[in-house]
């Protein structure tokens, strides 16, 4: 039998499901692999198997998510220490450095994480890439509303050289409107032609731009990968 995607994003994540144990503080991700996450978590606490645990969510969506399954949250205010997220990613390289936020939540998604003990990062095994942003998908970039044309053109401008086009991420549906993050901000996708090279580097010159809010880079942040692929599971570890 050939397993669907959406299963692989479930092996995946129930997988990671199993590093959860009762106590701990959660960092809860966004998007399709993370929802089973959240939906497992809030399995095991109806039956017992889980309890005293409190979620940490990355977005408003997952918010909800996590309320509807029952799951007593928390914020990064009353929680600054996270035992262990779960979240899934766009691209994952050999370094397990990651792109996020294709979803739009990757600002939250970088707080939560980046305050984390462990961070297990679930994919089925198309997220799997040898470089960063070299696959032609967007590389997000949240930015603030004001003078947004401005911001999109110095972020192109910055990869000229590998033939970066820059383009305002639009909410589907609606007339072309921008998307809105959950944070009230923009997102710029950024779309290479060449590899962008140095990962740090790029990051930084990134984060210098005034109007500029976080890229999607999670670099030398996940602990734990866990691919779930046609031949079985695969755990990479930092
Ligand atoms: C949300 O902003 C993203 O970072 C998601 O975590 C990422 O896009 C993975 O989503 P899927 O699991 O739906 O592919």
């Amino acid at each position: 039998v050939t397993l669907t995607q959406d299963e692989l994003k479930k092996i995946a994540a129930y997988k990671a499901v199993e590093y959860v144990e009762s106590g701990m503080v959660l960092g809860l991700g966004t998007g399709s692999t993370a929802k089973h996450a959240v939906d497992r978590i809030g399995d095991l606490l109806r039956q017992g198997k889980l309890h005293n645990i409190v979620g940490i969510p990355t977005s408003r969506k997952t918010h909800e998510q996590a309320v509807s399954v029952g799951i007593p949250l928390a914020d990064l205010d009353s929680h600054p220490v996270i035992d262990l997220a779960i979240d899934g990613a766009d691209e994952v390289d050999p370094h397990l450095n990651l792109v996020k936020g294709r979803g739009g939540s990757l600002l939250r998604e970088k707080m939560v994480e980046g305050a984390c003990r462990k961070f297990v990062v679930i994919v089925d095994e198309s997220k799997l890439v040898k470089h960063l942003g070299g696959s032609g998908l967007a590389m997000p970039v949240e930015i603030v509303p004001f003078c947004w044309k401005f911001t999109a053109r110095r972020l192109q401008n910055l990869f000229e050289d590998s033939g970066c086009v820059a383009k305002l991420r639009t909410s589907s549906g609606a007339n072309g409107e921008p998307y809105v993050t959950d944070n009230g901000n923009y997102i710029v996708d950024l779309y290479f032609k060449e590899d962008i090279g140095d990962l740090k580097a790029a990051s930084d010159v990134i984060l210098q731009l005034a109007g500029v809010v976080e890229h999607g880079m999670f670099l030398d942040m996940a602990t734990t990968v866990i691919v779930a692929g046609e031949m079985g599971i695969t755990v990479k570890n930092k």
